[in-house]
């Protein structure tokens, strides 16, 4: 699909469900964590991070990007996303983050992400289609 042998997604998998422990989220109790793998070899992870004002709660997979982008700018291109959550239930990005994280993939950027059955891989393009992007206002 994307050239990512299974050992790097489980790798991914991995720092996605160590993120998972440093959630913080008193008020939904769902622990997420989510591992970004850059085009450049980088590896960033992230966690869900929640407020008593609960609008302002910020998912997994956003604080990842933002903070790869903090540290080193935004021209790496993300190739693997990695979602884990300590619940042990399925669940994949949210529309939120797909509409973030879509200004950052590659063409043939994957997800990994648990359903019932275990990690399932999908293509971005096929859990993100018709994509609002800059292009779409030109
Ligand atoms: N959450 C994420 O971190 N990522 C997602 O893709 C789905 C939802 C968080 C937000 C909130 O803290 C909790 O999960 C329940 O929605």
């Amino acid at each position: 699909m994307s050239g990512i042998d299974e050992g790097t997604l489980e790798r991914l998998r991995d720092a996605a469900r160590v993120a998972a422990t440093h959630a913080y989220a008193p008020y939904s109790k769902f622990y997420v964590g989510a591992a970004l793998l850059f085009d450049d070899g980088s590896v960033y992870t992230g966690c869900n991070v929640e407020n008593a004002s609960y609008g302002l709660t910020s998912c997994a997979e956003r604080n990842a990007l933002f903070r790869a982008i903090s540290e080193r700018g935004a021209g790496p291109r993300i190739r693997a996303i990695a979602v884990a959550n300590r619940n042990r239930v399925a669940s994949a990005p949210c529309g939120a983050c797909r509409q973030v994280l879509s200004e950052f993939v590659t063409a043939d950027a994957v997800v990994t992400f648990p359903d019932e059955t275990g990690p399932q891989t999908r293509s971005f393009a096929e859990i993100f289609p018709y994509t609002f992007t800059l292009e779409t206002q030109r």
